[in-house]
């Protein structure tokens, strides 16, 4: 739900959504994951708890994994920004995406979108990641459903076909 003050001033914003320009007017007190949710309809980051705890909300930004639920969008000017919804190209899911539902990493979804965007910005910055790293990375992305071991596997198994195919 939208909720407009009348007597708050907005400030503008330009950024960048999955290689979309923005230039929006919005109160300073909103968050990343609100504007991104409610402005723009990027629904895939989730809301879980709201304080930077669970990982449901991760996106990246500038190439880092964050829990944009505890970022004002006022600090979202100037970057480039990467939701789930930006990672599946015209030659279909990406190999993340894949895994996760080749792997069984997936029950109710609502972690998935925050995971896999961990898991790529990890991915990204060191491509040969072990299952270390990559746990030591995902250890702030809470999952209710599924355990983490499926989730892992499924990780280790995009690395490997996107270090085959130079995704
Ligand atoms: Fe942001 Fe939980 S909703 S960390
Ligand atoms: Fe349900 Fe992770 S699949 S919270």
């Amino acid at each position: 739900m939208k909720i407009r003050n009348a007597d708050i001033e907005t400030i503008v914003v330009e950024f960048e959504v999955n290689g979309k320009p923005y230039n929006i007017h919005v109160e300073p007190y909103k968050t990343i994951l609100e504007v991104l949710r409610d402005d723009l309809g990027l629904t895939g980051a989730k809301k879980g708890c709201d304080d930077a705890n669970c990982g449901a909300c991760t996106v990246i930004i500038d190439g880092k994994a964050v829990k944009c639920c505890s970022m004002l969008i006022g600090q979202a000017r100037g970057t480039k920004i990467v939701t789930i919804e930006g990672l599946e190209t015209a030659e279909g899911l990406h190999p993340l995406q894949k895994a996760f539902i080749d792997r069984f990493a997936i029950q109710c979804g609502f972690c998935t979108p925050g995971m896999i965007l961990t898991a790529k910005a990890v991915l990204d910055a060191k491509p040969d990641a072990n299952e270390d790293d990559i746990r030591e990375a995902m250890h702030g992305n809470l999952c209710r459903c599924t355990g983490y071991v499926k989730i892992v596997e499924a990780i280790e198994v995009a690395r490997d076909k996107m270090n085959k195919s130079e995704v």
